[in-house]
């Protein structure tokens, strides 16, 4: 049984006798007071009587179940690995990585290979500035930006040819050797270098039309895209296919509507 706690039967107390005085006492300013007072006590001592019965005890299941084992320490550990191997698993789910299409996206990612000099955005290095239109100013024809980048400069040099690319760019021709004494690397596979044709081809048009920012929609630019760079390009996948190099390439496309001129894997001056 519950018993009225001795604290609470010492305040009941003392109210009620506070009660009675202050009646005895009697303004009318401190009787609100006292009616609440009054009106206290025999709550405070039923609420404390009412208090609910002790619960029956638990039933043997229940004990079962509360003096079992705890879940071991180590399987929350276990557990908080299960999103990675659920990650793990969708990701063996997906399908496998694109098969990479076309020049542009060839190019983005052969230019990983000449970001180290060039800069990531082509903004320049140890190279050349790339971007805002310089390489279009010095290759207004893309065919000596292809032969030089298959080249490089110290081919030039070999080869006693004063400039490569256009001799009246505006700025000045660029002459080889003539940024900082660096040389450019030459990159195609005849001189020495590790990309294939149509990965050069690739390179050129990211840097074309990527960093550079050549406008592929524009009047000046639309033939040179669509014949060299789009995905539909047909000289992009002979080049692949190896139905045609830079040495054939003015031959093997005379059908085209702007046939390309000749590219070369040697150095040679600008073509008119
Ligand atoms: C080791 C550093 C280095 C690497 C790697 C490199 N280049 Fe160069 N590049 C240069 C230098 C230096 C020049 C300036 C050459 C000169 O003055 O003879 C240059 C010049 C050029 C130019 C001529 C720019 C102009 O307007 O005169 C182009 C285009 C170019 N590089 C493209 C590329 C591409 C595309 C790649 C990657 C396939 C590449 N470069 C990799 C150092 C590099």
């Amino acid at each position: 049984m519950t018993e009225i706690p001795e604290h609470l039967l010492k305040r009941s107390k003392e109210r009620r006798e506070a009660a009675a005085g202050g009646a005895s006492s009697g303004t009318a300013e401190t009787a609100p007071a006292v009616v609440s007072a009054t009106s206290a006590v025999p709550q405070t001592v039923a609420s404390a009587s009412a208090a609910p019965p002790p619960p029956p005890p638990d039933p043997s299941y229940v004990v079962a179940a509360k003096s079992r084992k705890k879940i071991p320490f180590w399987a929350m550990a276990t557990l908080s690995l299960l999103p990675l191997w659920a990650m793990l698993y969708l990701i063996s789910l997906s399908p496998e990585e694109k098969v990479i299409e076309g020049p542009m996206a060839k190019g983005a990612e052969i230019y990983g290979s000449c970001a180290g000099c060039h800069g990531a955005a082509g903004q320049g290095g140890a190279g050349r500035v790339l971007s805002g239109g310089e390489v279009m100013k010095t290759f207004p024809k893309i065919e000596d930006m292809l032969n030089f980048v298959y080249t490089g400069s110290q081919a030039f040099v070999s080869a006693e040819l004063p400039y490569y690319g256009d001799p009246n760019r505006e700025g000045g021709a660029h002459a080889p050797l003539s940024y900082n004494g660096n040389p450019m690397p030459m990159q195609g596979e005849k001189a020495g270098g590790g990309l294939t044709e149509y990965e050069i081809l690739g390179v050129v048009c990211h840097t074309r039309y990527v960093l550079s920012g050549a406008d592929r929609t524009s009047e000046e630019w639309l033939e040179e895209y669509e014949t060299w760079c789009s995905p539909e390009s047909e000289i992009f996948a002979a080049l692949q296919g190896g139905s045609t190099s830079f040495d054939t390439i003015d031959k093997d496309f005379t059908m085209l509507p702007k046939p390309p001129t000749f590219v070369g894997s040697e150095a040679r001056a600008a073509t008119k």
